[in-house]
């Protein structure tokens, strides 16, 4: 199976010496193409971080990125930033609350100079299950469920290969997150996408993730996958502790 991402030895520091703290240290993995890898861990121990660095958002890393084959540095062309999108844990704070859905999702396309954009808004809004007369409302309109779907539709819309999910259900209601899951689940049939998952919630890793790392005070703590995760076949102490959700 081919590579969607790979990184190795990545570092991500803030500050500057002889205060520099390492929210990333040193951590390697592979996703193959259209599987989903999950990261877990305490709130700290860096996976927004090492997220960030994937998405071109964080720019001072070292070690090595490389996306669909190809390396890739803090400085992204637009080719290379469309390829990678997120969606964030708040869809009410990731969307702008005086623009429409339409506006939303016609502002990735003009910055990236793509045209047919009706076309595209109408058939974005289709994949995730939204009506077309939703073009028109403002983020205060839709329930939470909605708005992460338009956070979703405003990643897909430019068909990117790699979507990075930070806790991208935790704050929906129970019922709502299956929906979201199952629709994430979808797409990425039907697109081909590859997704790296941040969740605190084990059943979500286990429902949603091949392979799972376990973070923290940013070092990969163990590496396992899901029959394993699930057969409770888990070797770290402190993998144990976040599975059993004590
Ligand atoms: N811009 C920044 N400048 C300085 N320190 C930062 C910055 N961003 C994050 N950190 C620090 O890096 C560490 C990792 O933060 P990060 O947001 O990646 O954690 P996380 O695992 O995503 O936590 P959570 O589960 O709470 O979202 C934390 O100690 C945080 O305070
Ligand atoms: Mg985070």
């Amino acid at each position: 199976m081919t590579a969607a991402v790979t990184v190795k030895d990545l570092v991500v520091t803030f500050g500057e010496d002889p205060a520099a703290f390492r929210a990333v240290d040193g951590i390697s993995f592979v996703i193959p193409a259209g599987s989903t890898f999950g990261l877990v861990g305490e709130s700290g121990c860096g996976k927004s971080t090492a997220m960030g660095a994937i998405a071109g958002r964080v720019g001072n890393w070292t070690g090595e990125i490389t996306i669909d084959g190809k390396p890739v540095t803090g400085k992204r062309t637009l080719k290379q930033r469309a390829q990678v999108q997120m969606v964030f844990q708040d869809p009410y704070g990731s969307l702008h609350p005086r623009h429409t859905v339409e506006r939303t999702l016609l502002e990735p396309l003009e910055i990236h100079g793509l045209g047919d954009r009706d076309r595209r808004v109408a058939e974005v809004l289709e994949q995730v299950g939204l009506p077309q007369r939703f073009r028109y409302r403002y983020p205060h309109q839709l329930s939470g469920g909605q708005r992460q779907r338009v956070a979703i539709a405003r990643a897909l819309i430019l068909s990117p290969s790699l979507l990075l999910l930070d806790e991208p259900t935790s704050a929906l209601d129970v019922s709502v997150q299956a929906e979201i899951l199952n629709l994430l689940k979808t797409l990425q049939r039907e697109n081909g996408l590859t997704y790296l998952l941040v969740s605190h919630d084990m059943a979500v890793i286990a429902h949603m993730c091949s392979d799972i790392a376990v973070m923290r005070e940013g070092r990969f703590v163990e590496v396992t996958d899901r029959d394993r995760l699930i057969a409770g076949a888990v070797e770290n102490d402190y993998t144990k502790l976040l599975r059993d959700g004590v």
